[in-house]
């Protein structure tokens, strides 16, 4: 719920849903590989949207309310929707129908009496593309993308047999026609069981050492067999695909040649299209979606809910639209589709940034399409609370979505039942410590960097731009790397050159087809070029949670040299210590970020990591501007009140780069206080150690700053 959060906690939780949606997005537009449920994705635009209205002057320019889907993948032209592709909001229940209704008649100040009249059409989990024709003739086909601008995918949309190259007349100068490419259950079965027996017949290849061809996925559900068929770069696969199409809505159109959804949906028959026979006007949507939720099962395709479109044009086109989506539509979605299994096992995966995430094996089950043998268990509190333990006779649930999940346990009180289950607090990868963190609810491994899980991501991250910045060593030479096993920690990239006759011998890296690759000689002088780094860098290239760039520069500028800030954090272990305060006080260092930093120094395989790196690495001193003139430099100073001709930010920037470390709190080894006015007890606390007092005025001239 979005109620009792504090402004500042809603500003953090929008940022954070924008990036969390951003990434489910891609996930499922881009990569065709959705990570959540339907449901729990649309519970995340809910919260986002919820607290957007309760504190509309923090939505985010980059807030998904205002975008739809993602941005277009690589590989395809863009093309640029002339209308945008938009969205539908969703109903899960009678209530949410009724209000949808209510809000069309506010909206256009229509009486009670006044009916409402809806075509119902079924709504097909595919993916919607949007096809432009000129004069009648189809010339252009694109996927949705972020609703502005998708995929120019024209090629091999004109394999679709559903599609009329050429409408039948009348016909507008030009129009976008918008419906759902999809597969029926049938032949995604039967076209997975086809491109499992090629996945065979190439792994069989691969240990013949034969040619091996394109590569093989297999498609988990009937959307992501369509998507993958229509992103074809080559159309002649497309073609062997057995993808439908239904047509459904009306884009920019120079004229609009019908009054009302009904006589549009005639129309586009009549053009040619085909159209879901079971699209169809309604008086009752509770009854017809009753019905339509009946029949579902019986289907030739999957359908997740049944959209509802106010029939009349003009109502629709003066109802607009809200955000992402049309306010004279819906999207009534089905509950999810439950079943019985076994809950064979938990098992515990371990993700890049250490999150140990708790997933059932069960006994292989059909549920809302296809069969699954894994669900998310979410973390270890969702376990405890609906006592889930091993050997348990589950109910599941799939909501035509991917990642099926555990609703309950219905077999609680048979006998013999086993314990509860304990959620390791040792990493399964590693061995390290896995711990919890304040409020948060996932598990982490602390091992860091020697983490096998956890390792090439953290390679990647340590060798990329804004860290080491490693050229040549990129993703795919790290995964490469790792995989033969030349490179296990960051230490080991520098020791590559004993490995270089080795790696010369490898596709691609020494003699390539076209003559002599320099790719192992140059990514070696790459490696040499970054054995003396900034101390910021060294720090962010670490991995360590939460030290990004931002505050790995805080760290550097404040202990300024690698030994000094390795042995403080050693010290800093022990809390109540001196180190342990000094970290504590350095401005932009909050308490969680202390503990992640201390957490990382506890591991002794960090530490081993660390030395073993500092043997090849050689990280510079902070660099301190003017630092050995300055009157600041290796001074501690506090600011307290308020200054009237700086912002304390740049006061407190002023004085780092100086070379003073700026703390919160005096204390006798203070050596400046800097005091604003209606400055409180820290002015006295100085005067009470005699520490010396600066006004705003002096401090700007020992800082170098003109009058103003
Ligand atoms: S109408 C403004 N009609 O649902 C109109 N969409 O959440 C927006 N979908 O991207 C689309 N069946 O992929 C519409 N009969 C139908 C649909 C339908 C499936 C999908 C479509 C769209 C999504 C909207």
């Amino acid at each position: 719920m979005s109620a009792g959060l504090t402004e500042a906690e809603a500003a953090a939780e929008l940022e954070r849903l924008a990036a969390e949606i951003a990434g489910h997005d891609r996930a499922y537009h881009e990569q065709d590989a959705p990570r959540i449920s339907d449901a729990d994705y649309d519970a995340l635009v809910r919260r986002n949207r919820a607290i957007e209205a309760q504190f509309p002057h923090l939505v985010r320019d980059d807030s998904p309310s205002k975008r739809v889907g993602s941005a277009p993948a690589e590989g395809f032209a863009k093309s640029r929707h002339l209308a945008p592709m938009l969205s539908l909001d969703n109903a899960f229940a009678d209530a949410d129908f009724t209000e949808f209704a209510v809000r069309i008649r506010r909206f256009l100040s229509l009486s009670e009496t006044e009916p409402l009249h809806f075509i119902a059409e079924p709504k097909i989990d595919g993916l919607s593309v949007n096809l432009l024709y000129e004069r009648g003739r189809f010339v252009k086909g694109a996927t949705r993308g972020d609703g502005i601008e998708g995929e120019d995918i024209t090629a091999n949309l004109r394999t679709l047999k559903d599609l009329p190259r050429q409408l039948r007349a009348p016909f507008p100068d030009l129009i976008e026609v918008r419906g759902e490419v999809f597969m029926d259950r049938a032949d995604f079965v039967a076209f997975r069981a086809e491109q499992e027996r090629a996945l065979a017949q190439r792994e069989a290849r691969k240990t013949n050492g034969g040619k091996l061809g394109a590569a093989v996925t297999i498609p988990v559900n009937p959307r992501n067999a369509a998507a993958g068929s229509l992103r074809q770069l080559d159309a002649s696969i497309t073609a062997g695909r057995p993808l439908k199409l239904f047509a459904y809505a009306m884009g920019q159109a120079s004229e609009i040649p019908v009054d009302t959804h009904e006589h549009w949906l005639d129309l586009l028959r009549r053009w040619g299209f085909s159209v879901n026979p079971l699209s169809t006007p309604v008086t009752d949507a509770a009854e017809f979606q009753r019905k339509m939720a009946s029949e579902r099962a019986a289907l030739a395709y999957e359908i997740d809910g049944v959209v509802y479109k106010l029939n009349r044009l003009d109502w629709q086109q003066r109802l607009g639209f809200v955000g992402r989506a049309p306010r004279w539509a819906i999207a009534w979605k089905f509950p999810a589709e439950q079943t019985r299994t076994k809950l064979l096992r938990i098992e515990i995966q371990v993700g890049r940034t250490g999150a140990l995430t708790p997933r059932a094996v069960m006994e292989p089950v059909f549920v809302g399409g296809v069969t699954v043998t894994h669900a998310t268990l979410h973390n270890e509190d969702e376990i405890a609370r609906k006592d889930i333990r091993e050997g348990d006779t589950i109910i599941l649930q799939r909501a035509g979505d991917v990642i099926p999940q555990v609703v309950e346990v219905v077999d609680k009180d048979r006998p013999g039942r086993g314990p509860p289950y304990v959620f390791p607090t040792i990493c399964p990868a590693c061995g390290s410590h896995a711990v919890r963190e304040g409020e948060d609810v996932v598990r982490r491994c602390t091992g860091g960097l020697i983490c096998p899980a956890q390792t090439v991501e953290r390679l990647k991250h340590f060798a990329s731009r804004g860290a080491m910045d490693i050229e040549g060593l990129g993703e795919e030479n790290i995964e490469q790397l790792h995989a033969e096993g030349l490179v296990r920690s960051p230490a080991d990239i520098f020791r590559l050159r004993e490995h270089a006759a080795r790696m010369r011998l490898w596709e691609g890296w020494g003699k390539g087809a076209k003559g002599e690759t320099k790719k192992v000689a140059n990514l070696l002088a790459a490696i040499e070029a970054r054995r003396v780094v900034p101390l910021e860098r060294f720090i962010f290239a670490l991995g360590i949670r939460r030290i990004g760039a931002q505050n790995a520069k805080l760290l550097a500028r404040h202990y300024q040299n690698i030994g000094t800030w390795r042995e403080r954090m050693l010290e800093a272990r022990i809390i109540g210590s001196e180190a342990r305060e000094e970290l504590g006080s350095i401005q932009g260092i909050g308490p969680s970020i202390a503990t992640e930093l201390v957490e990382f120094f506890a591991e002794a395989h960090n530490l081993q990591a660390l030395d073993d790196l500092l043997r090849y690495v050689t990280p510079e001193d902070a660099a301190v501007l003017d630092a050995a003139d300055s009157a600041f430099a290796g001074k501690a100073l506090v600011f307290t009140g308020t200054l009237e001709t700086l912002s304390r930010a740049e006061a407190e920037a002023r004085a780092e780069l100086l070379g003073a470390k700026v703390t919160k709190s005096v204390s006798k080894k203070t050596d400046f206080v800097v005091v604003g006015a209606d400055a409180g007890s820290k002015a006295a606390k100085a005067a009470e150690l005699g520490v010396r007092v600066l006004t705003e005025v002096e401090f700007r001239e020992l800082a170098g700053i003109a009058a103003t």
